[in-house]
């Protein structure tokens, strides 16, 4: 049996040398232990049958892809206890066939690709919800923070912490053990407990400074900030009041920021660190904390919270007003009557329905009870703007190139103001952060129409409305 104990439980450098000995030598997974030593480190010491005698033997390199140490680094600091073990074996597997990282739907690759996944998770998390404490110290001000993560990604971390916040001293206490920075060098510190920070009111200046002057929206994700924060982060959270305004005006520092960076390509060319964070595992999390949204009291009555749906990089994202009756069933947006309609004129305008992002400016189904029947009520301003929040992520995370309101609560939720559809159907408006907004009527409303001859003109100029505003995109990719 061959003992392997790594210096710490995030010592993946620890675990990548010896595993590559342990593979030069044919070592099968059975007959190693990992372990995370409190001691000095102190690779290959073992009980029966030394390898190294303390020190990584010299074998020749083997050759994985970056993708799998990419990969194995994240899972590598998951709190699973096997996550070594299940990583030696991967890794000699891919010695064998080195391309059964491609195959998705192995159990063992995709136990450590979701090992990975909630690393990554647990690390946004961390981005987003640290919250720090003013303290009043000896020579100054520090700024302490409490955080609990999931998973082993302080260390991971402390470089994001420390680049953010140079000019500042600043700790930052885990149950996991803390980090501390006093402007010049980076101290560890052992496990912490609430009990050892302040529990005073976060500092509002330093953060709301931090979103407004450092926020960058391609890296700090918006929907991590809002969406991916659980309930147990909101506490600490004074600055969520800022947010959306954050959110509304992300896209144009961004573009600004795309700009300066001239070699970093945009997130539709594929920039692989942003796939990392804006993909739709965002808008999965972001549905997920939608789900318990009590922004407002329609959640009371609905049956469910009915969230957006389509690709998360669609280019085009409709808004509706809220989910009907059948909507509320289903928990899927535009599945009713309306959506009938909406098919039938999406399709004769020329707009792929999947390709799409379909969302409504509500997300509650607001009705009144009139014996069995449930009838649509209209949300009021209030409402719409409590549900705003999550269009406002929605937008963040999708990022558009055109938005599509239909009816005048949707051009309300993203306008900010009361809309006049008849006015501003037809034509671009252009929203805060940039983005080209087409207003046209709400489905539901030709379903109102009472004679066949209106019903049939008026789908005609809302299909005129969908495919104008869609030509549009095209004659802006054409330059024209
Ligand atoms: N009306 C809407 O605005 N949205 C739906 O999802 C269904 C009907």
């Amino acid at each position: 049996m061959r003992l392997v104990r790594l210096e710490s439980e995030d010592d993946f450098d620890g675990w990548r040398i010896a595993a590559r000995t342990l593979a030069g030598e044919g070592v099968l997974p059975s007959e190693i232990v990992w372990q995370v030593g409190e001691q000095a480190f102190d690779l290959f010491a073992s009980e029966a049958g030394d390898i190294g005698a303390g020190s990584p033997v010299a074998t020749a390199p083997l050759r994985v892809s970056r993708q799998f140490l990419e990969l194995a680094r994240d899972a590598s600091l998951h709190s699973e206890p096997e996550r070594f073990s299940l990583l030696y074996i991967l890794l000699l597997r891919l010695l064998d066939q080195p391309q059964a990282l491609q195959d998705a739907a192995d159990p063992l690759v995709r136990r450590i690709e979701g090992l990975a996944r909630n690393v990554r998770r647990d690390s946004h998390k961390m981005h987003a919800f640290v919250r720090f404490r003013e303290l009043a110290e000896d020579g100054g001000t520090r700024f302490v923070a409490w955080f609990e993560p999931e998973h082993h990604i302080l260390r991971a971390n402390a470089q994001f912490f420390v680049d953010r916040f140079t000019n500042m001293r600043w700790s930052i206490l885990t149950p996991r053990g803390s980090l501390h920075w006093d402007g010049v060098a980076l101290a560890e510190g052992p496990p912490a407990t609430r009990a050892d920070a302040p529990g005073d009111d976060p500092v509002e200046a330093v953060w709301k400074a931090y979103y407004s002057a450092i926020f960058n929206p391609a890296r700090v994700m918006p929907r991590a900030m809002l969406k991916e924060m659980p309930r147990k982060y909101w506490k600490n959270m004074p600055e969520t009041a800022l947010v959306p305004q954050l959110i509304a005006g992300a896209r144009k520092r961004e573009l600004a920021m795309m700009e300066q960076a001239a070699n970093m390509p945009s997130p539709r060319q594929g920039a692989p660190g942003h796939a990392a964070v804006q993909g739709p595992e965002a808008l999965e999390l972001l549905a997920e904390e939608a789900a318990a949204c009590r922004r407002c009291p329609l959640w009371k009555p609905a049956t469910r919270t009915v969230f957006g749906e389509g690709p998360h990089d669609a280019e085009i994202m409709i808004v509706g007003e809220q989910p009907g009756d059948q909507e509320d069933l289903a928990g899927r947006v535009f599945v009713g009557p309306a959506g009938a309609v909406f098919d039938r004129a999406m399709a004769e305008a020329g707009i792929d329905r999947k390709r799409s992002y379909v969302t409504n400016a509500v997300k509650h189904f607001k009705f009144e009870p009139r014996g069995k029947r449930r009838i649509h009520a209209r949300p009021n301003s209030g409402e719409i703007e409590a549900c705003r929040w999550w269009v406002d992520q929605e937008r963040a995370i999708v990022r558009p190139r055109l938005v599509i309101a239909m009816g005048a609560t949707a051009a309300r939720s993203l306008t900010g103001r009361a809309v006049t559809v008849g006015q501003e159907r037809g034509r671009a408006i252009t929203l805060p952060d940039g983005t080209p907004c087409w207003i046209t009527v709400h489905p539901s409303y030709l379903l109102r129409l009472p004679s066949e001859a209106d019903a049939d003109a008026e789908f005609t100029r809302y299909v005129d409305d969908l495919r104008k505003a869609a030509q549009s995109l095209a004659s802006a990719a054409e330059g024209v």
